[in-house]
């Protein structure tokens, strides 16, 4: 098992390079089964969720190579069954395979897909968008199965904003026969991500920034080479990060356009920053008072992916913050992990109150990817040693989790028992 050792109580300043971004590349490598030629991501991230999606990608039977941070997938040969049913249940974005191999021949089964335990993660909307289009779907314990004679464009009104459903609906029409219109679908930076890519790959796709995506199905899709996007979620996370211990930190390929509602609230907790180009600089000197109340939407409000984040920096602000999350019905795991920490934190439903907390360091352990990472952030800025176990869930998202810390004069180091 791999733990971090954390020593708080340092400033952090430094300079870091956000990576690619998982939630984006995820879904690109699902969509490369739709071609039968090469795709190549350049700017990968090397994060375990990518390893993972590309190992259900050989077991469909398409061949990988990384040349440094770019990752090529020729899908030449591919059968319509991820043999690995085990690997599917390691992360949510298997589910994406149903879409991209329906597309791809009109047959796909994969074991039930994972994720983070931050809700029961239902695939009703995943089901409902596949049948819509003319594909049947099976669901058994034991995983998913989609087939479809022929796949048929249609007006899919989403009843709620779903990112994975979206985006599986998108790779199931894009060589759909006829055209397809999504109605209140996600409209989060990776679906349009996702859109652009598909564009380059020769897919008919517009409107995915208005969340009414139209779809033109084609015949056939090609190879393209790709830029994977920086990571908005691993950008707030630094900002974030930097504010709990006030330090001063530069980011470099921040996608700001997509951290509005993020520098909002870094801004009302005193945070200052400036934007260069693609360069964000930031001066938490100022932070201190508690934002009042936050939500979390979908985009382009306050992402939930966040929420634990946005917790831990309220932890070390004066005053109270509430936090109500709108999006998953139990991201709560972290919080229970701060009080150990002493943080003065309330849970009332979907409301969760944090205070201004006298933070000491503890053995705390990750239960998912984000909340993971705000684990780190209030261990950053208590008094004393934390240890943080299980951060295998920390790696799944974020790369040279520990390395890009010290780079910003963190004292903090893996130890693998
Ligand atoms: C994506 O998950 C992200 N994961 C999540 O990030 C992110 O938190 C989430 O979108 C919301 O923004 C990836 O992109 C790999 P949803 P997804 O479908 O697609 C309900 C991280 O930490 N719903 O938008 O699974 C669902 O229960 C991860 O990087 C249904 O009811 O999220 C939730 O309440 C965590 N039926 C809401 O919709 C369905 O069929 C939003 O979920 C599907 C979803």
């Amino acid at each position: 098992m791999k733990k971090y050792q954390i020593t708080g109580g340092l400033p952090l300043s430094g300079k870091i390079r956000i990576q690619g971004s998982k939630n984006a590349v995820l879904p690109m490598m699902a969509a490369s089964v739709l071609q039968k030629e090469t795709v190549e991501l350049k700017g990968c991230p090397k994060i375990s969720d990518v390893f993972c999606m590309e190992k259900m990608l050989q077991s469909l039977g398409a061949q990988t190579a990384w040349e440094g941070d770019t990752l090529q997938i020729c899908c030449r040969e591919i059968s319509g069954e991820l043999p690995e049913t085990r690997l599917a249940g390691k992360l949510r974005s298997s589910i994406l395979f149903l879409g991209s191999l329906l597309g791809r021949s009109g047959y796909g089964r994969i074991g039930s897909p994972g994720g983070c335990s931050i809700g029961r993660r239902p695939t009703d909307l995943h089901e409902m968008a596949l049948r819509a289009l003319g594909a049947g779907v099976t669901k058994t314990e034991n995983g998913i199965t989609a087939y479809a004679g022929k796949l048929s464009g249609n007006h899919i009104r989403f009843p709620k904003s779903s990112v994975g459903a979206t985006e599986n609906a998108i790779l199931a029409a894009v060589c759909a026969e006829g055209t397809t219109v999504l109605s209140g679908c996600a409209r989060e930076p990776e679906v349009q991500w996702l859109c652009r890519f598909l564009r380059r790959m020769g897919a008919s796709v517009e409107g995915e920034s208005r969340g009414c995506v139209i779809i033109r199905g084609q015949k056939r899709l090609h190879g393209c080479t790709f830029q994977v996007p920086p990571d908005r979620i691993a950008a707030g996370t630094w900002i974030l990060a930097g504010a709990a211990v006030r330090g001063a930190v530069e980011l470099d390929r921040v996608p700001v356009e997509e951290l509005e509602t993020v520098l909002k609230v870094y801004r009302k907790m005193g945070g200052q920053y400036r934007v260069s180009g693609d360069k964000l600089f930031t001066d938490s000197s100022r932070v201190g008072r508690a934002v009042p109340y936050v939500e979390t939407e979908s985009y382009p409000g306050f992402p939930t992916d966040l929420q634990s984040p946005l917790l831990a920096a309220a932890a070390t602000l004066s005053g109270k913050t509430i936090v109500r999350e709108t999006v998953f019905e139990d991201r709560f795991a972290a919080v229970r992990e701060l009080r150990k920490m002493g943080a003065r934190t309330q849970i009332r439903g979907p409301l969760i109150e944090m205070e201004k907390s006298r933070l000491r360091g503890a053995q705390v352990a990750a239960g998912d990817l984000r909340g993971g990472a705000a684990l780190v952030i209030a261990a950053l800025a208590a008094e004393g040693n934390t240890e943080v176990e299980q951060v295998q869930y920390i790696e799944r998202g974020y790369e040279r989790f520990p390395e890009q810390l010290q780079q910003l004069g963190a004292r903090i180091r893996m130890i693998e028992e």
